[in-house]
């Protein structure tokens, strides 16, 4: 089957079923162009929180998946692809990170939203990178902290605040994996370009950046710099909607170590095709399936975020 088929099919599908698709920006161009919403994490959260739809398709990872399934007792949710999991989310086990937070009493626990529901639902508040600063501003200064899980995150916002924090190690394995050399030889290369950077990448890198950010900072900075040409090192997804947004710009995918491995592309984004989506709504599998309790224990602190967040914002809109 065609491409056009499977667009045709997914329409009216939509259209019958009443159904949206939400996809974030590593996902390939075709299923970005054929979204309802494309959008970082936080933005799919928000979206999945306001919407009227009967099925909600999450065309990302499983993560994003659950919270819109935490947000949305009442909806349908479907992943495309099931097995479309995180590396990063992988790197804290529940039974571990129970230890962790048994061993450091006292502290309050903020959880990036790359997590399972089960370590979402042992967490206080869950942040995402667009957040991840106010997040913890949000407490009191004296307040002694646990992150989790990305190191790299953690110890970039930490980096920023006199906070007593404590970081779990945990790492993506994209985003750990860019070569720093291989930035600087760019760099040389094209001088004039700006090096950006997700706030998941490791320190030497994040300490060559012009511009560190979530993916949809990355994207309004692309828009909104003068320069023409971009190093970028996240997954090269984000490249669609930077190079719609900018079409005279020059975008440079930041290399890997291991120039062979292919390993700056996340093969559990990349999971997902339109044959999948197309079928996913056929079908209305695979849905995601959270118990109860285990939505309530997770909602709590994934609506604590989404209410600081909208509170900040309404008051950076009133400056
Ligand atoms: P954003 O929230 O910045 O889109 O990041 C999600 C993610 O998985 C980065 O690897
Ligand atoms: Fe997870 Fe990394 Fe893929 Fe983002 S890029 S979904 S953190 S494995």
């Amino acid at each position: 089957m065609d491409k056009d088929f499977y667009i045709s099919q997914i329409n009216k599908l939509r259209k019958s079923k009443n159904a949206i698709i939400l996809a974030h920006f590593y996902q390939t161009g075709d299923i970005q162009d054929i979204a309802d919403f494309v959008g970082d994490s936080l933005a799919l959260a928000q979206e999945a929180l306001k919407s009227s739809a009967s099925i909600i398709i999450l065309a990302g990872v499983k993560f994003m998946a659950e919270t819109a399934k935490i947000l949305n007792t009442d909806k349908k949710v479907l992943i495309p692809d099931i097995e479309a999991g995180c590396s990063l989310a992988d790197s804290c086990k529940p039974e571990d990170f129970k230890k962790f937070i048994d061993e450091n009493p006292g502290r309050k626990v903020v959880t990036y939203i790359n997590t399972t529901a089960e370590i979402k639902a042992m967490s206080d508040i869950i942040c995402t990178s667009s957040n991840a600063l106010e997040i913890i501003n949000s407490f009191p200064d004296d307040e002694k902290l646990i992150f989790a899980p990305d190191r790299n995150l953690g110890n970039h916002i930490k980096s920023q605040t006199n906070r007593d924090i404590i970081i779990w190690d945990g790492t993506c394995h994209v985003h750990e994996a860019f070569s720093i050399e291989a930035i600087i030889k760019l760099k040389e290369q094209y001088p004039d370009a700006k090096i950006i950077v997700h706030p998941e990448c490791e320190l030497p890198v994040r300490m060559i950046a012009d511009f560190i950010g979530s993916t949809s900072a990355l994207l309004k900075f692309t828009k909104e710099n003068k320069a023409k040409t971009f190093i970028v090192a996240t997954e090269p997804g984000i490249f669609h909607k930077m190079k719609q947004e900018s079409p005279d710009k020059i975008f440079i995918a930041a290399p890997p170590k291991d120039s062979t491995c292919g390993c700056s592309e996340c093969n559990y984004m990349k999971l997902n095709t339109l044959e999948k989506i197309y079928f996913a709504l056929l079908n209305e599998e695979p849905e995601v399936v959270l118990s109860n309790e285990m939505i309530t224990k997770a909602a709590t602190p994934v609506l604590k975020m989404l209410e600081v967040s909208r509170a900040l914002n309404i008051m950076k809109k009133k400056k």
